[in-house]
C-alpha cells in the first residue's frame, strides 16, 4: 500500500502529433507501455500540434479533428484520464517560452545532425534550402515538451531516440550552467519499437502502409492480404523466410499463444503452410485484439462532450506543473521579475 510518506511518483511524458489516427506501430511502440505504466507513474500525454506545423503547414484545418481522433484512440486503448493528463501542446504557453531558452543551449550544427530530422526531410521531399527554422528546431521544442513537466521517463518508438538524446543534453547543459532544475530523462522503448508497415517500410500514415486502431475488420483484412511476406517464395510448398516478413512481425507482436506462433513459424519455414493461411490467421488475431478497442471507441464517441472535458482537465493539470517549472527556470537564470506587479 502507498503511504503518505512514500516518495512522489516519477513522471512520464510522451505523446503524438495530431496528423491522423494512431496505428498498430504506435500501439506496440508506445501506447501499450503507457497503459501499463499509468498506475506507477504520474503521466502526461502531449498532443503536439506545434509539431504538425513543421510539415503540414498547409493543412492546419485538419488539426482539431485529428486532436479529437487521438484522444479517442488514447481512451479506447485504456489510457485513463483520471490517472493521466492528456493535453494540447499549444495550450501550454510555457512550452514556447522554454523552447526559447533551450534554443540558446544547442548549436546549429548539433540540430542539423539529428538523423530522424534528416530522414523526415527526405521523406517529406523538401529541398534542404527550403526547410524551415522551426522544422530543424523541433527537437528543441520536443525537449521543452518533456522538461516542462520535469519528466523522468519517455516511452517512445525507436525513431524518437535522437530527440531524447538531444533532450538529455539540454537538461545537462541547463543544469550545468544554471544549477539543477531538470531530471535527465530516460527513454523507454516498447517491446516492438519498429513494427513495419504492410509494405515492409517504416509504418506511417504518410507512407500509406499503416493499419489503424480504428480500421474496420474488413479494412484490416484487406491490408493484411496485401502485406509483404517472402518475395522468394512462389509456391506454398517452398520453404519460407521469416526475416523481413511483415506477417510474422505482426504475429510476433500480437499472437498471444506462443505454441501456436512457434508452430506457424516452423511450418512456414518447412513449406507446409501457405501465405494465405497465415494471413487469414493473422487477420483473426488482429481483429480479436482490435474488437474491444473498437467497441470502447463507439461508446466514447457517443458522449460528445467527453474529449473536451478530458483535454480541459489535462491542460489545467499540466499548466500547474509548467508554471512551477518556469518559475524555477527563471529563478535559476536570473530572469526572475516576480516582484514586479505587472499582470
Ligand atoms: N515527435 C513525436 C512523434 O512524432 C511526438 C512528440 C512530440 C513527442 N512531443 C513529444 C514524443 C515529447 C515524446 C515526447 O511521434
Amino acid at each position: 500500500m502507498r503511504t503518505s510518506t512514500s516518495a512522489p511518483k516519477k513522471r512520464i511524458l510522451t505523446g503524438d502529433r495530431p496528423t491522423g489516427a494512431l496505428h498498430l506501430g504506435h500501439y506496440v511502440g508506445s501506447l501499450r507501455n503507457r497503459v501499463t505504466l499509468q498506475d506507477d507513474y504520474e503521466c502526461f500525454f502531449i498532443i503536439a500540434d506545434y509539431q504538425v506545423l513543421t510539415d503540414h503547414l498547409y493543412e492546419t484545418e485538419k488539426i482539431t479533428q485529428n486532436v479529437r481522433e487521438i484522444v479517442l484512440d488514447y481512451l479506447s486503448v485504456g489510457i485513463d484520464p483520471k490517472k493521466s493528463a492528456i493535453f494540447i501542446q499549444s495550450m501550454i504557453p510555457e512550452i514556447a517560452e522554454l523552447t526559447m531558452y533551450f534554443s540558446m543551449l544547442v548549436s546549429l550544427s548539433r540540430v542539423q545532425r539529428n538523423p530522424t530530422v534528416k530522414d523526415e526531410i527526405q521523406t517529406a521531399k523538401i529541398k534542404k534550402e527550403q526547410v524551415s527554422y522551426g522544422f530543424v528546431g523541433y527537437p528543441i521544442s520536443q525537449a521543452a515538451d518533456i522538461l516542462v513537466v520535469r519528466a523522468n521517463l519517455v516511452p517512445v518508438g525507436e525513431d524518437q531516440l535522437p530527440h531524447l538524446e538531444q533532450t538529455r543534453e539540454i537538461a545537462r547543459t541547463f543544469n550545468r550552467i544554471f544549477g539543477e532544475v531538470f531530471p535527465v530523462p530516460e527513454a523507454l522503448l516498447g517491446e516492438f519499437p519498429r513494427l513495419p508497415g504492410i509494405d515492409g517500410q517504416k509504418m506511417s500514415k504518410s507512407r500509406n502502409n499503416a493499419i489503424f486502431l480504428k480500421d474496420s475488420p474488413e479494412e484490416v483484412a484487406k491490408k493484411v492480404m496485401r502485406a509483404y511476406t517472402d518475395p522468394t517464395r512462389i509456391h506454398a510448398t517452398d520453404p519460407g523466410h521469416l526475416e523481413g516478413n511483415v506477417v510474422f512481425a505482426y504475429l510476433d507482436a500480437f499472437c498471444q499463444n506462443q505454441e501456436e506462433l512457434n508452430e506457424l513459424k516452423s511450418r512456414y519455414k518447412k513449406g507446409t503452410i501457405g501465405d494465405v493461411k497465415v494471413k487469414k490467421r493473422l487477420i483473426e488475431i488482429l481483429n480479436d485484439f482490435l474488437n474491444p478497442i473498437r467497441k470502447k471507441r463507439k461508446e466514447l464517441e457517443a458522449n460528445s462532450k467527453l474529449v473536451e472535458e478530458v483535454l480541459t482537465d489535462g491542460i489545467e493539470k499540466t499548466r500547474r506543473e509548467a508554471k512551477e517549472t518556469l518559475r524555477l527556470v527563471r529563478k535559476a537564470m536570473h530572469l526572475d521579475y516576480s516582484s514586479f506587479s505587472v499582470v
